[in-house]
């Protein structure tokens, strides 16, 4: 049976933001829980990553309760983390910042109240998998980066090894929702992890979609055998965008 989390269509966003409305106030726990910590290893190679010059506009997209929001102000970014749950805002709000400047804004992944070019840095982790509509999301990001500057994605990824695989589905499907039911009371929630991850292209499906966009360079990480994958996409300076030649009609 699939998890009523999950919707496709309209009803989409709407089941997601039900959901992390729902588990806010746990996430961080858990987060640190179902991946023994691990995933403050992986979101501090996604900050490396982003090559943060001081004083970068970055752009963290659904940042959630602001893990990476908060680490890329401490590198020196004017951060600003987008979220459209009020609730994991909320948690964010509280969080203090340690070094540089951090702020936090209600709103859609999908239609950024941005102009085209603002930022140096975009930053999308654990978000990407959840968006409605994927390329849409990808090239909102892509508009509002500005040339030279680098869009990074983080989000669980489909090993290649048979095995492998086969054992990280089996602790999604039964050790996350064990988890998300004794600590967070929801085994259900924590069941959309796995539901999510089988209707997401993962690697090669993300590659395919930063491909699309104008003159993208494409480079990508895999963590733990492909567990997790990061995504960098840069954009070319603006010396060397070419400009398309309007065809003759
Ligand atoms: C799994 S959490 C990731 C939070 C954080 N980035 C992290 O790495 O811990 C996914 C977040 O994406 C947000 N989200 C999903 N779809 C969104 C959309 N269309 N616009 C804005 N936020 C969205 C959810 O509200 C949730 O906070």
């Amino acid at each position: 049976m699939s998890n009523p989390y999950y919707q496709t269509g309209e009803r989409r966003a709407g089941r997601v933001q039900d959901l992390f409305g729902a588990i806010a106030g746990r996430y961080d726990l858990l987060n640190d829980l179902q991946s023994f910590g691990l995933h403050r290893w992986w979101k501090r190679r996604l900050i490396r990553l982003a090559r943060i010059r001081p004083g970068d506009e970055a752009l963290d997209v659904c940042c959630g309760t602001g893990d990476v929001t908060l680490a890329l102000a401490r590198r020196g970014a004017k951060a600003m983390g987008l979220d459209f749950s009020e609730p994991m805002l909320a948690v964010a709000r509280r969080r203090p910042v340690t070094g540089g400047r951090a702020t936090f804004l209600q709103g859609d992944a999908l239609k950024l109240p941005f102009p085209d070019g603002r930022f140096a840095v975009v930053t999308i982790s654990y978000g990407l998998r959840n968006l409605a509509d994927m390329p849409g999301g990808l090239r909102e990001m892509w508009r509002v980066l500005g040339p030279g500057g680098r869009l990074l994605i983080l989000d669980f990824g489909k090993p290649t090894h048979p095995l492998w695989r086969r054992a990280y589905f089996l602790y999604l499907e039964t050790f996350v929702p064990l988890l998300g039911r004794f600590v967070s009371g929801d085994a259900v929630a924590y069941g959309y992890i796995l539901e999510s991850l089988r209707h997401y292209p993962a690697q090669s499906g993300v590659r395919e979609m930063l491909g699309e966009l104008a003159g993208a360079r494409v480079e990508e990480w895999n963590l733990l055998g492909g567990v997790m994958s990061i995504h960098r996409a840069t954009k070319p300076c603006a010396a060397t965008i070419q400009h398309p030649v309007a065809a003759d009609v």
